[in-house]
């Protein structure tokens, strides 16, 4: 089905399956070589990033651990507005080679918060490996150190992203179509 109904909007296909999973060995590959007896510790963001997580460990045969983590959204006390907080981390990351797992990096916001956050755990290294990168979307500049692919700056859904919470159980990548 090349296109999709959610709710109001109309979305098409952009990357099919077949060239996502193209992306994700490419990047695994990357990280199995950087990665090799470091004993890196995963930390998927959800909800965005299980599909991706999902299939990228899966292509990573070294000796690794995995930790999900969640940010939960609450009003400031001030006018800066959304503030976001990493829920979740159950497990020490002190001295450990930390790969965050993302769906996708918009304006870095998000990013550069969590790396902030993690970094006060003491982790031996901090890396970023997204799904989707918006380039032109970003405001703050973030280390991205793997990326599956640089998409233009348009509302996508599917292997994992959502439009209010639906369409993330998809196998191709869907661009909203503007009418
Ligand atoms: P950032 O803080 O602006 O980089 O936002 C990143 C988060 O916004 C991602 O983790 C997604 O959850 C969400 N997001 C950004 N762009 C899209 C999109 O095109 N579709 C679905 N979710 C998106
Ligand atoms: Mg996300």
């Amino acid at each position: 089905m090349d296109i999709l109904t959610v709710k109001d909007k109309r979305f098409a296909v952009s990357i099919p399956e077949a060239e996502i999973k193209k992306h994700v060995s490419r990047v695994a590959a990357e990280i199995t070589r950087d990665m090799d007896g470091k004993k890196p510790m995963f930390l998927p963001v959800l909800n965005g990033a299980f599909v991706f997580a999902a299939d990228l460990l899966r292509e990573i045969p070294i000796e690794c651990e995995v930790s999900f983590i969640k940010l939960a959204s609450y009003q400031g006390t001030n006018s800066t507005g959304q503030i976001r907080e990493v829920i979740g981390l159950a497990t020490d990351i002190t001295g450990r080679h930390v790969v965050i797992v993302e769906d996708i990096i918009d304006s870095g916001l998000t990013m550069a918060h969590m790396i902030d956050t993690l970094r006060k755990h003491n982790p031996a290294s901090i890396s970023v490996c997204a799904l989707l990168l918006k380039p032109d979307a970003m405001k703050v500049q973030v280390p991205v150190d793997y990326c599956c692919l640089r998409i233009p700056n348009d509302f996508i859904i599917g292997y994992g992203l959502d439009y209010d919470g639906l369409a993330r159980n998809t196998r191709d990548i869907y661009t909203l179509v503007k009418e």
